[in-house]
C-alpha cells in the first residue's frame, strides 16, 4: 500500500510517497481503508523532531493521527463495528492507504469522509480545553486564534452550552468568526484595548501561541483562568499548558452528538492528494486556517 513516511528530521522535503506493508488491527483497534486524514499542526511538528511527548518517535515514521474510511479489518475483542462501516477516528500512520485506529465513531448522517476526518483531534482538545479553563453558561471567554481547527471547534462548544466567546483571528476570518457566533476581533497592534472595550472577560485560551499569555492574564485577572495548547512559555506566567489529551472516544461521541445536532461543522479549508504531503504541511505551517486541511487518499 502506499503511505506517507520520513526517514529523518527535518522540512517537508523529507516527506515521501512509498509503497509499504499494510497494518493489521491489533486486539481492540479497527483497521480502515482511509479516504482522508486530518492535516493537524502535530502532524509536522513531530516531523520537524519538536520534543512533544514523554516517547522519542522512531525513525522511519508514519505521518497522522485522524482519518475517516471504511472499517476492513476488526482487532480481537471489538464489538459494536463491522466490516464495511464509515467511520471516523484517531490512530496512526493515517496518510496512507490503510491505517489502525485506536478510538472511532460511526461517521453521523450526512457528513462525507473528507469534512469527518478534520474533527477528532481538535474536538478532543477543544472538549478539554473548556473544561479545564473553567468557563460556565452566561460567562466570556477569549479566544486567540479562533479561526482554526481548534478554535473552530472550540465556538461552536462554546455557544452551544451558552458561553459568550470573543474570538480573535486575521482580517480574512472576520466574517468566519461571525458566523460562528462569536464577537470577531483582530489580532496585531492594539487589540489588548480593542477586546477591553468588549466589556468583561472571564476566561481565555491562546490557540495560536502568538505570545500573548502575559495580554490575556492581563484581560481575566487571573492566570488561572488562561489555558495556552500553543506556548510552552505559558508557565512562567503561572498558566497551564495544556498538552495531554484527553478521552477520545469520549469527544467522538461527543462530537457526533454536536454534528447530528447540527451545531458543529468544521469546514474543510483544503484538499490534498497523498502525494501532496509536503504541501499540505507547508500550509498548515503557515498558521492561517479557516477550519481543518485533509490529505485525501
Ligand atoms: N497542546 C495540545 O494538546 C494541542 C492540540 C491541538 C493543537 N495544538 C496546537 O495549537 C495550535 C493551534 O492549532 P490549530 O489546529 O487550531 O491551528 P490552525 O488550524 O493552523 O489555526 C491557527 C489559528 O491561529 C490564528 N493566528 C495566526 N496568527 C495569529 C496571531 N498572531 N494572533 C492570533 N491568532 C493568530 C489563525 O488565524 P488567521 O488565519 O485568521 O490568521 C488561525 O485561526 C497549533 O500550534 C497546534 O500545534 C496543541
Amino acid at each position: 500500500m502506499k503511505k506517507v513516511i520520513f526517514a529523518e528530521f527535518g522540512g517537508p522535503e523529507v516527506l515521501q510517497l512509498l509503497d509499504t506493508e499494510e497494518p493489521h488491527a491489533g486486539p481492540g483497534e479497527v483497521r480502515i481503508a482511509v479516504r482522508a486524514a486530518g492535516v493537524n499542526p502535530v502532524d509536522w511538528r513531530v516531523r520537524e523532531g519538536q520534543i512533544l511527548g514523554a516517547h522519542p518517535i522512531g525513525l522511519p515514521s508514519g505521518v497522522g493521527l485522524d482519518a475517516a474510511g471504511v472499517v476492513d479489518e476488526v482487532g480481537e475483542g471489538v464489538g459494536g463495528v463491522e466490516v464495511g462501516d464509515h467511520v471516523f477516528g484517531e490512530g496512526a500512520n493515517t496518510y496512507a492507504e490503510f491505517a489502525v485506529l485506536s478510538a472511532w465513531a460511526r461517521l453521523p448522517e450526512g457528513l462525507t469522509f473528507e469534512e469527518a476526518a478534520g474533527y477528532p483531534s481538535v474536538v478532543e482538545t477543544a472538549l478539554r480545553i473548556i473544561r479545564q479553563v473553567g468557563v460556565r453558561s452566561g460567562q466570556t471567554l477569549l479566544v486567540s486564534g479562533a479561526s482554526g481547527g481548534v478554535g473552530s471547534a472550540v465556538l461552536q462548544i462554546a455557544r452551544d452550552r451558552g458561553i459568550a466567546v470573543i474570538g480573535t483571528a486575521g482580517v480574512a476570518n472576520q466574517d468566519y468568526l461571525r458566523s460562528l457566533g462569536a464577537v470577531a476581533e483582530t489580532y496585531g497592534e492594539g487589540w489588548v484595548e480593542r477586546v477591553r472595550r468588549l466589556g468583561r472577560v472571564d476566561a481565555a485560551l491562546d490557540l495560536a501561541g502568538s505570545g500573548v499569555i502575559r495580554e490575556l492574564v492581563e484581560l481575566t485577572g487571573d492566570p488561572h483562568k488562561v489555558i495556552s495548547i500553543a506556548d510552552l512559555g505559558a508557565p512562567e506566567h503561572g498558566v497551564r499548558f495544556s498538552g495531554v489529551a484527553g478521552s477520545v472516544p469520549e469527544a467522538l461521541a461527543e462530537a457526533v452528538d454536536l454534528i447530528s445536532r447540527g451545531k458543529l461543522h468544521i469546514p474543510v479549508e483544503k484538499s490534498y492528494a497523498l502525494a501532496e504531503a509536503a504541501a499540505a504541511h507547508i500550509d498548515s505551517r503557515a498558521g492561517h486556517a479557516r477550519g481543518r486541511r485533509v490529505v485525501v487518499v
